[in-house]
């Protein structure tokens, strides 16, 4: 099929028809620049292994929503279906407030936030995404992917997941694995944003505090005026992950020795925080600059998980 420059409402209702596989169920608004979607593929949820991800995926036929940076397609591009990455996040607990496991819902969760502004091209997808309302169609990846999982862990283990953002997705559903089969380590979930109204789950994780004894979450902003106006009494400067792990801070807030013999960390969301090493022609680990979590967290004895190197830190990068 040929379309014209710009397709026709005819020749979209074809390109969804033969591209969507899926149906938004849900769509819950945390601000305007931050979403919860609920998704359902046509032949029903495919089993996935909590913290990993598949792809979402729009025509560029779709609309964007105003306010995001301009973008300028090609002829060829217009009929193309943009995919990206996403992570499985999950609700955790049911509507009558109860810990479910993730491969109990009938539905993927997606928690995504707006960008507005690319770093080196417009966004394509998110503006995108955010026109979507219940009932639309759209593609879903038909399968999981990821090594960013639980295997390692035993039952025993101290688990610490950290994340920026909307990087908290793929720990809801590690939380919810290990809370509903009765993990005997304890698990501290770690969230840095910049305001407090982008804390998405925020009322899930304290209802999870208060019945389970050995899980903790801690949030921790940046942009709020305590972190930004230093004329204030309660001036406390940004909270950025990496001074709360090299500090005495998290020690002091999840109760817990952050000693390597028995504990995991998970870290996901912006790169420069986690700060992922590569090896050198002699294999030994070169760290970026400035310093991420990986090395703070090498310092005290942690070694990142590589294929070829099973470690105690694992990390998912989004970008
Ligand atoms: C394995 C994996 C899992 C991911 N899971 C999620 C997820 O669960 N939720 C989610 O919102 N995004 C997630 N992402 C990022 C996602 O794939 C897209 O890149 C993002 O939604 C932006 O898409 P875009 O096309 O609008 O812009 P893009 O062109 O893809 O990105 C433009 C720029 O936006 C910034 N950016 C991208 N993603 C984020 C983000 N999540 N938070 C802050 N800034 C960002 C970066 O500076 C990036 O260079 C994941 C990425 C990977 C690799
Ligand atoms: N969330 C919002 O309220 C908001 C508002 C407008 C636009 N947006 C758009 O949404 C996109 C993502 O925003 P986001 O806030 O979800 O994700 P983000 O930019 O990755 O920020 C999430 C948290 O990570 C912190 N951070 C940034 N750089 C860091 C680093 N090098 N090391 C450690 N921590 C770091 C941020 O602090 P900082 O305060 O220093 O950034 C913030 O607290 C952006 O592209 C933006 O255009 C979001």
């Amino acid at each position: 099929m040929t379309l014209a420059v710009l397709p026709e409402e005819e020749d979209i209702q074809y390109l969804r028809q033969t591209n969507y596989n899926a149906e938004v169920i849900d769509r819950i608004d945390v601000n305007d620049e931050l979403i919860i979607l609920r998704v359902r593929p046509d032949h029903g949820v495919t089993s996935f292994v909590p913290g990993q991800y598949s792809v979402m995926g729009l025509g560029n036929w779709e609309m964007r929503v105003p306010g995001c940076q301009e973008e300028h397609l090609e002829e060829d591009e217009r009929q193309r279906v943009l995919k990206r990455a996403y992570s499985f996040s999950c609700s955790m607990v049911d509507e009558n407030g109860s810990l479910r496991r993730p491969d109990e819902f009938s539905y993927f969760e997606f928690y995504i936030v707006l960008v507005r502004q690319g770093e080196k091209h417009p966004p394509g997808l998110t503006p995108r995404l955010f026109g979507l309302a219940a009932g639309d169609r759209l593609f879903v990846g038909p399968k999981a992917t990821g090594h960013y999982t639980l295997d390692l862990v035993q039952p025993d283990d101290n688990i610490v997941m950290a994340a920026t953002g909307t990087g908290e997705a793929p720990h809801n559903a590690m939380v919810a694995q290990l809370l509903s089969t009765g993990h005997r380590g304890q698990v501290i979930t770690v969230i840095c944003v910049r305001n407090r109204h982008d804390l998405g789950y925020e009322e899930t994780h304290r209802q999870l505090e208060q019945a389970h004894g050995n899980y903790r979450h801690i949030q921790l902003t940046t942009r709020e005026p305590e972190n930004l106006d230093n004329s204030r009494d309660d001036f406390i400067g940004k909270q950025y992950l990496q001074d709360y792990f090299d500090s005495i801070e998290f020690e002091r807030d999840s109760g817990i020795s952050l000693d390597p013999q028995c504990t995991h960390v998970f870290l996901c969301g912006n790169p420069a925080m986690i700060g992922a090493p590569k090896r050198d022609a002699q294999g030994v680990l070169r760290f970026p600059k400035p310093t991420g979590v990986i090395e703070i967290l090498s310092r005290r004895g942690f070694h990142p998980d590589e294929r070829s190197h099973p470690g105690n830190i694992h990390y998912e990068k989004y970008w």
